[in-house]
């Protein structure tokens, strides 16, 4: 037997309608809120990610998938989408192209971290993107689409998570006053945040070592040290969120593993997902449209990752099966006919469904009753000779006979 690899998994039936109810929540709402989606490729070049997420991240240096194809390029799977959709954005002149650079896609991502619940090798994303657009509002309409999906899903008790981490301008400032505070208590730390305070001391926000952090706790807050323009920028984007009534927290420690954020970062965090608690991430990137080469656009955008939506979804949540109708047919005569009658069923649009095989009218029955039918009709030959079909109504039990010619609308009356 060959297995799924792992860190993948395969989204089965019982699952799968889980999942396109994600999805078609995702799409009404991001064509609701004036985006148009865009597809990218899967595979892109390995530098794109070198040179858009940032070499001193973890998903470069250790989680990509990447590899040599035959005519010697370095290609990758793609790790997140953010820099195809750059790439893209670019590449295609979207800015001038379409009446407004606000893009979703949809699709699967690849990382090679320890799999764990709610952490994959395979998973996928709704991202968001918006070029080209710097004014506070923006920011907050996108974290108001973030939160619109969350709460459209019914999820119950998300947080919503802000912070700033300013612009390359006072972010060094900001990355001195952390060194500092560390001081002494540097060599205290964990390996990895001993790596990270000379390639990306911010990075050491993110450490998860319980001993380290009583130690992080008390180191200084990016917002206290955030120049003229990103104050005002931070504080126009909680003026927008508080307007709207959308319940944010801000958070010192909310600076994202990837390199390309400037000033507004957020996350909605969940309550059922364990330590992999973010529902979706995202913030601002100007700056990173011009290092990929492009014009210098800003940017900004969040990913929301669909496994975690999908299992912090409700068990309440409304998921509607496609209602059918399941036909039984009985003897030769009845079989012929009932194939006709299913053809004109889903011609008319209908879900319709019959055994194809020689079947007794108890296992037809039965197969109706697992394939969960709203409607049977059953198709013999005393009925036929009547120009007749029994129609019978799964939920109430109630069976009656109705003409030939007006079954279609019959059934699609009780769908
Ligand atoms: P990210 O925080 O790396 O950001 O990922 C966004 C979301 O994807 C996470 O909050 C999580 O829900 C999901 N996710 C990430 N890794 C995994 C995994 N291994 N297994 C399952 N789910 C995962 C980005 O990817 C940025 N591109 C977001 C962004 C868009 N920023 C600006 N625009």
């Amino acid at each position: 037997m060959i297995a799924a690899i792992r860190g993948t998994h395969d989204i089965l039936p019982g699952e799968v309608e889980k999942w396109q109810h994600v999805e078609r929540c995702a799409r009404v709402l991001c064509e609701r809120y004036g985006y148009a989606e865009v597809r990218t490729p899967v595979i892109e070049r390995e530098e794109l990610f070198a040179k858009g997420t940032g070499e001193t991240t973890d998903i470069v240096q250790k989680e990509m998938y990447a590899f040599t194809d035959k005519s010697g390029d370095r290609i990758t799977l793609r790790p997140e989408a953010t820099p195809s959709m750059v790439r893209a954005y670019i590449e295609h002149n979207l800015g001038q192209v379409l009446p407004a650079a606000k893009l979703y896609a949809l699709g699967p991502m690849f990382r090679y971290e320890r799999p764990q619940k709610g952490r994959y090798r395979q998973f996928h994303q709704l991202d968001v993107e918006v070029f080209g657009m710097e004014d506070p509002a923006v920011d907050a309409e996108v974290i108001d689409l973030a939160w619109s999906l969350i709460s459209t899903l019914e999820i119950a008790q998300a947080e919503l998570v802000i912070n700033s981490v300013g612009c390359p301008t006072c972010r060094p400032v900001f990355q001195e006053a952390l060194l500092a505070a560390l001081g002494s208590d540097l060599p205290k730390l964990c390996g990895d945040c001993q790596r990270r305070a000379t390639t990306n001391p911010l990075r050491i926000y993110d450490c998860k070592v319980p001993a380290d952090q009583p130690i992080i706790d008390a180191l200084p807050h990016s917002v206290d040290y955030l120049c003229e323009p990103c104050a005002t920028h931070y504080a126009g984007v909680k003026g927008h969120l508080d307007a709207i009534s959308l319940p944010w927290r801000e958070s010192h420690r909310l600076v994202r593993g990837l390199d390309y954020y400037v000033r507004t970062t957020f996350e909605v965090l969940g309550q059922t997902l364990g330590a992999q608690n973010a529902l979706l991430g995202g913030g601002r990137y100007d700056g990173l449209v011009k290092r990929l080469g492009g014009a210098d656009h800003a940017g900004i955008g969040f990913a929301a990752g669909l496994e975690r939506l999908v299992l912090a979804l409700p068990d309440s949540a409304a998921i509607a099966a496609t209602p059918r109708a399941f036909i039984v047919a009985i003897g030769e005569d009845g079989r012929a006919a009932a194939w006709l009658l299913l053809r004109e069923l889903r011609q008319s649009g209908l879900a319709a469904q019959m055994e194809f095989e020689a079947r007794g009218v108890r296992a037809q029955m039965k197969r109706a009753d697992r394939l969960a039918a709203r409607v049977t009709l059953i198709v013999g030959g005393d009925e036929l000779a009547r120009g007749e079909v029994t129609l019978r109504d799964m939920t109430t039990g109630e069976q009656r006979a109705v003409a030939r010619d007006t079954v279609v609308a019959a059934v699609r009356e009780l769908l």
